[in-house]
């Protein structure tokens, strides 16, 4: 299927979406993320889908919002009308899994998309960073806030205040992303986890979402009494009585996501 930004593809209940703005490296504009928030909001409702991946073009999977659509922009624009990135906080609300699979380019509002993804895989020409601040401006996704827990303080200060980029082996030592593939293989890992995390249970998918989620937002002992009611709630899932038994009878599981 192709907006006109964006194109979707669906294999085995995984839903693969490409950021489709090649020549502009994929600077992410109002239409692109709403597209984007509209596909992401389809495949988290429909029941045959478990897994989304985003994607971007091999040079960039995006170079950053838009620099010409808000060049002029006053602040009475962006803040009363809260321009620019009012529309990217949808995927915050999906509750299934969304890989980011980052060829090339991630700055600006582009490392920030990849953060709001649950985990990245980094092809291995990949170059994260936050280089707003030579526009005069400082991240405005959740770069300050995602980027630090992501990287530590220092690197965080050190990659906003001096817009340096870092590279996928840099990115991976520091634990912004969880695998570092080589270029060509990129799609083919990311689909392959996303087809893993998609034959597992989708309900249990959706709680371990949820439950280490919680840990960004809570207290030490607040998240694990979360994660204790999301454990006991698995056992009153039909997948928990299948998962145990395929495992007593030595079989591979069958989930029905339920
Ligand atoms: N917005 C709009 N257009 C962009 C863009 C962006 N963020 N990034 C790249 N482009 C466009 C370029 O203008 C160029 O278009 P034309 O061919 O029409 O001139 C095209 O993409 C190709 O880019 P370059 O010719 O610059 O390619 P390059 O290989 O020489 O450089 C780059 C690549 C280093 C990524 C460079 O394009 C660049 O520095 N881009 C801007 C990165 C940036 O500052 N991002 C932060 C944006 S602000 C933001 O994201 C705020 C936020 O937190 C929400």
């Amino acid at each position: 299927m192709s907006d006109e930004m964006i194109l979707t593809s669906v294999t085995d209940r995984v839903a693969l979406i490409t950021l489709n703005r090649p020549k502009a490296l994929n600077a992410l504009n109002d239409q692109l993320m709403n597209e984007l928030g509209a596909a992401l909001l389809k495949f988290d409702a429909d029941d045959q889908i478990s897994c989304m991946v985003i994607t971007g073009s091999e040079k960039a999977f995006a170079a950053g919002a838009d620099i010409g659509g808000m060049a002029n922009f006053s602040f009475n624009d962006v803040y009363q009308g809260d321009y620019i990135t009012k529309n990217w906080e949808t995927i915050r609300r999906i509750r299934k899994p969304v890989i980011a699979a980052v060829s090339g380019f991630a700055l600006g509002g582009g490392c920030e998309l990849a953060m709001m993804c649950d985990f990245i895989i980094a092809a291995d020409n990949a170059k994260f960073g936050q280089p707003e601040i030579k526009l005069g401006i400082l991240p405005g996704a959740g770069g300050t806030q995602r980027l630090p827990k992501a990287v530590s303080k220092s690197k965080a200060m050190d990659m906003c205040l001096t817009a340096r980029m870092m590279d996928a082996q840099e990115a991976e030592r520091a634990g912004l992303v969880s695998r570092v593939v080589p270029a060509e293989r990129l799609m083919e890992e990311a689909m392959g986890a996303a087809k893993t995390i998609a034959e597992m249970s989708l309900p249990i998918v959706m709680m371990v979402k949820e439950s280490i989620n919680a840990s960004y937002e809570s207290s030490l002992s607040e998240g694990i009494r979360f994660e204790r009611r999301m454990f006991h709630a698995a056992f009153a899932t039909e997948d928990q009585k299948e998962g145990m038994k395929a495992f007593l009878e030595k079989r591979p599981a069958k989930f029905k996501h339920q």
